[in-house]
């Protein structure tokens, strides 16, 4: 048995294209479109040599791999790594890097503190927050992504979540880290993983029942352990799931609405027409639109076969989900950013099981950005190149220079 990037080598199956390309290179990574149409146009799964792996972007398939948790684990890890070949860096999430039934119990707990209500509560906070926000940039010349989209989040999910020392740097930096880890040992994991020995006890520090205050998430996720549901350590562990899971993804979400509004302003004009009204589907074609959560890994754990192609156990499958929203086949006009599409079905945000299980606070943290843009703002000019940021799991951008008009 051998091993590459921590999972074990395989043969390309009968049929499948051999594919020299690497997924993880920097350039593919911050302009991923053309690699993406290239992915779908290889068939249901290309092999690639470098990591000897399947890799996926066609929507039906990987739908159902990324979906299908019998066939397709997860608690062999998401990334290039198989958990059951060797020790993670961290100990694994057990919500994301668990199967049922294990998953179910530690799930139901996580859905239990982000229930409705909890939402609900939460959404006028997120909405004054965000106004107070957009207010205090109208007019200035801003980073879209330093003074806007990693401001939000890292202000009001810190907040939801109930940190009593709240870091945006260092939650930045952890968020950096995870999606990092999923990739191969390339320069990108090991900038990330440079900070690791300061920002990993920082974050599991922050995750002590008395760092977190009451009536918040982190409380609410306690409370499971207080009923006997959990032990206190998986309560620290599902609150270092929401920081790890939480951040980076809404961060990306909100940086890459405002790249998507400032090259369509004929979109930005619809969301003024009725910005109450359609701030929540604007996000929600963001999502489908730029896939904050590019791709991800499944590990098959039987001998199977999708598309008619035979697959071995063992083997490692990177799904693009981004490829997967912006598949012609399945969606009309798939390159266009068009809010009032039907985005029902997008990857986004998962499927199956696994499915994000904080989609109702990314939404409504979403949801109060756009709208108190399309309320107070009249257009937004972007003013010079936006800059992607390699990164082994998440598409994000690094910088977008804009104004926000008045
Ligand atoms: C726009 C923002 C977000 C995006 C694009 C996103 C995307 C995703 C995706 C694609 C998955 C599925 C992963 C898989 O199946 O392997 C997922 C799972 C998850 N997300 Fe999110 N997410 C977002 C925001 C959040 C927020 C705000 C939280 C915390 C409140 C969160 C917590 C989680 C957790 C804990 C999981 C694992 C669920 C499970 O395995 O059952 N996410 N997310």
């Amino acid at each position: 048995m051998t091993l590459t990037e921590g999972h074990l080598t395989i043969d390309p199956p009968a049929g499948v294209p051999v594919w020299n390309v690497d997924p993880y290179a920097p350039d593919i990574q911050t302009d991923p479109i053309p690699f993406f149409a290239d992915l779908r146009a290889k068939g249901p799964f290309a092999y690639l040599p470098k990591y000897s792996m399947l890799i996926c972007g066609g929507y039906e398939v990987t739908k159902e791999v990324f979906s299908d948790h019998e066939r397709f684990v997860s608690s062999r890890g998401v990334g290039l790594q198989d958990f059951s070949m060797g020790e993670p860096w961290r100990p694994p999430s057990i919500v994301l890097e668990v199967d049922p039934p294990d998953h179910n119990r530690t799930r139901r707990a996580i859905m239990r503190a982000l229930s409705p209500k909890v939402v609900a509560d939460l959404k006028p906070l997120f909405k004054a927050d965000a106004d107070a926000l957009v207010a205090s940039l109208i007019g200035r010349d801003i980073d879209g992504v330093a003074d806007l989209a990693e401001v939000f989040p890292c202000t009001v999910f810190p907040k939801a979540v109930g940190l009593k020392n709240p870091d945006r740097k260092m939650l930045l930096s952890y968020g950096l880290m995870v999606f990092n880890a999923l990739g191969p040992d390339n320069a990108q994991r090991q900038a990330a993983m440079a900070n690791a020995p300061v920002v990993g006890p920082w974050i599991a520090e922050q995750c002590l029942r008395e760092n977190l205050t009451e009536g918040g998430i982190g409380a609410a996720i306690y409370a499971s352990a207080d009923d006997g549901v959990l032990t206190e350590d998986e309560a620290g562990m599902l609150v270092r799931s929401l920081l790890s899971a939480g951040v980076d993804t809404t961060v990306t979400a909100v940086g890459s609405a405002l790249w998507s509004f400032a090259k369509a302003p004929e979109q930005f004009a619809v969301l003024r027409d009725d910005p109450q009204g359609r701030a929540l589907a604007a996000f929600e074609e963001t999502i489908r639109y730029t896939s904050p959560v590019n791709a991800f890994c499944r590990t098959t754990n039987v001998d199977t076969e999708v598309a008619g192609v035979s697959i071995a156990a063992g083997t490692k499958i990177l799904c693009v989900l981004g490829a997967a929203n912006l598949d012609d086949a399945h969606w009309l006009e798939a390159d266009r950013f068009d809010i009032s599409r039907r985005t029902i079905g997008h990857l986004g945000l998962g499927a199956g099981v696994h499915t994000c299980v904080g989609q109702n606070i990314a939404r409504a943290e979403g949801q109060a950005v756009l709208q108190a843009l399309g309320e107070q703002v009249s257009a937004i000019k972007q003013t010079g190149p936006a800059v992607w940021r390699a990164n082994n799991a998440i598409r994000a951008l690094d910088s977008l220079p804009l104004r926000l008009e008045a």
